[in-house]
């Protein structure tokens, strides 16, 4: 088994609103991910996810406890050697409309890491680095004169995945890379990114809401609720025996190809909407739409725990 790539430990982030009060966005989390794997991290709108990707990379400041990258503080990294860190650690956004300049052209868009790195000996060379990344990620040398505005949203994403490769990353947080994009165009981007891992042994942490989508990517997979991790696990054993309540209820919502299982597939339906991250719950967060809650529920937050190989859950049913 690889070495942890990234360790996050005990990590919030809290945002000031209004005059006082505290928005727990992420609210003590901690996983790791190992060299060369992928990390589905899901859970409903809202629920964190991006706070969390951000501020495991060192975009966001934390408000408390750390995250290591090759064992080094990632925030204390991107304060004393902001270059060395974005050369590894790279970023791939949910919109492809937003996230590219309309004013540049895709050469120079992806050329952007290049530059700043100084990794072009020359225009020569620069320009073959450019025509190498388009071949790469499915695009060709014509589209670097372009701009961005005349491509469809899954070459948009393509030319976001080669601006992200240009500078060689060893990490990459995809943030809803493919959310935007047409059902039809979402698995060429996803077997893309697959494709790459393999190729330069790159490590992912890859956010989602659709369920079904990031069960192919990921090895491992953590579902979050309100700023938690509610359980992490090897991707195939949480989607055949997920352990809390709300991964149960998650994936009770994700058609299943085998029309046998489909046909008794139960869809759990949650009662109540989740609670406001600013005053979460006393306990376990999810207590209010939990039909299996008991008492301790409302006292004690339950730890996430280790109850199978590698497959820890939140939750009072399991101690
Ligand atoms: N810059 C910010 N200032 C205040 N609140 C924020 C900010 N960014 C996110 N939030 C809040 O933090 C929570 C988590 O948001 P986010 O990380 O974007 O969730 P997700 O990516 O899972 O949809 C939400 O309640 C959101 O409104
Ligand atoms: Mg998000």
């Amino acid at each position: 088994m690889n070495e942890p790539i990234l360790e996050v430990n005990h990590l919030k982030k809290y945002f000031k609103v209004g005059r006082k009060a505290e928005l727990k966005a992420v609210d003590d989390v901690s996983f790791a991910i190992r060299s060369g794997e992928t990390l589905g991290l899901v859970g409903e709108s809202g629920c964190g996810k991006t706070t969390c990707g951000r501020t495991c990379i060192g975009m966001y400041e934390k408000t408390g406890g750390s995250v290591l990258y090759k064992g080094k503080d990632v925030h204390v990294e991107k304060k004393q050697h902001p270059l060395a860190l974005s050369k590894d650690v790279q970023m791939i956004f949910q919109d492809p409309y937003a996230s590219l300049n309309p004013r540049m052209t895709v050469g120079d868009i992806i050329a952007e890491g290049i530059d700043v790195h100084g990794l072009a000996a020359n225009s020569k060379d620069r320009k073959e680095q450019i025509m190498e990344l388009l071949n790469l990620v499915g695009l060709n040398k014509e589209h670097a004169n372009r701009f961005a505005h005349e491509f469809s949203g899954g070459q948009r994403q393509r030319i976001g995945i080669a601006r992200a490769l240009a500078v060689d990353p060893r990490f990459i947080l995809c943030d809803e890379p493919i959310s935007a994009l047409d059902v039809s165009i979402q698995a060429q981007i996803v077997n893309l990114l697959v494709k790459l891992q393999r190729e330069r042994g790159l490590t992912y942490l890859f956010i989602a809401h659709d369920l079904s989508m990031v069960k192919h990517i990921s090895h491992r997979v953590g579902v979050m609720y309100l700023g938690a991790l509610a359980e992490i696990g090897p991707s195939r054993e949480l989607y055949r025996k997920p352990l809390h309540p709300y991964t149960q209820a998650l994936l009770s919502a994700v058609p299943v190809a085998d029309p046998k299982v489909e046909k008794s597939r139960e869809i759990i339906v949650l009662d109540g909407e989740v609670p406001s991250p600013i005053n979460p719950p006393e306990g376990c967060r999810f207590r209010d739409r939990c039909k299996l809650a008991m008492p301790i529920c409302s006292e004690i937050t339950p730890k996430l725990k280790e109850v199978a190989p590698d497959h820890s859950v939140a939750c009072h049913l399991y101690n």
